[in-house]
């Protein structure tokens, strides 16, 4: 079975879905992970982020292998893990500009249905577009103060600063962030990590 866990940006998706992947022994795959490579390695390349047919060309030279381990995921580029680059304030900003460009969500949706299941799929669209069959699915919100908090916690970047950009990617990433009509809506503001994995699991089907 598949589980989808999409949600805004930073509401918590990699660890509920690490969570609840553990609890169920599968991997969970985060879909977020190709986007900011793909950015990270344009922006490397020079590429302008906009251009959809170089980036694809790049791509396809130097192939991305994302790793979807349940305690968390790792992305490599050949023998050179970019995980631990991912997160950065410049990939944060220019995420959004990729992920619009159909040819590189045509990428992605590619490489995720090609794993084998089952898995925890987490992202913006993953029950909507990528898996619209999965055996449930989830949709995680917070106020952009509480995830701003949150991922202070994570950057050398104050609450304002982070909650600013998070405003401005949620804009951007809005198209393809609508909740499945039949997903589960979750308000992960007043409940712990462990709250949240709890309701999800409390809610998969036997
Ligand atoms: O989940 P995360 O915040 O790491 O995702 C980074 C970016 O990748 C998002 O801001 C969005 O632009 C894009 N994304 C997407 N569709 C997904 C997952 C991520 O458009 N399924």
């Amino acid at each position: 079975m598949i589980v989808t866990i999409d949600g805004v940006a930073a509401s918590g998706k990699s660890s509920v879905s690490s969570g609840v992947a553990r609890a169920l022994g599968v991997p969970y795959v985060s879909s977020g992970l190709l986007y900011r490579a793909a950015t990270l390695l344009g922006l490397e390349a020079g590429l302008e982020l906009q251009n959809a047919p170089g980036l694809l060309a790049y791509l396809q030279i130097h192939p991305l292998r994302l790793e979807p381990l349940a305690g968390g995921n790792r992305i490599w580029q050949g023998e050179r893990e970019l995980t631990g680059e991912l997160h950065s304030t410049r990939v944060d900003a220019g995420v959004s500009v990729v992920a619009a460009l159909p040819e590189v969500r045509a990428w992605v949706d590619a490489q995720l249905r090609a794993l084998p299941s089952p898995f925890v799929a987490e992202g913006r669209d993953m029950g909507t577009n990528v898996f619209p069959h999965a055996g449930a699915k989830f949709y995680l919100t917070a106020s952009p103060h509480v995830r701003a908090q949150r991922r202070a916690q994570e950057r050398p970047e104050d609450v304002p600063a982070i909650e600013a950009a998070l405003i401005r990617r949620d804009a951007l990433d809005r198209v393809q962030s609508a909740p499945a009509p039949d997903a589960v809506v979750i308000d992960t503001g007043p409940l712990t990590l462990d709250g949240v994995i709890q309701t999800i699991l409390a809610q998969l089907p036997e």
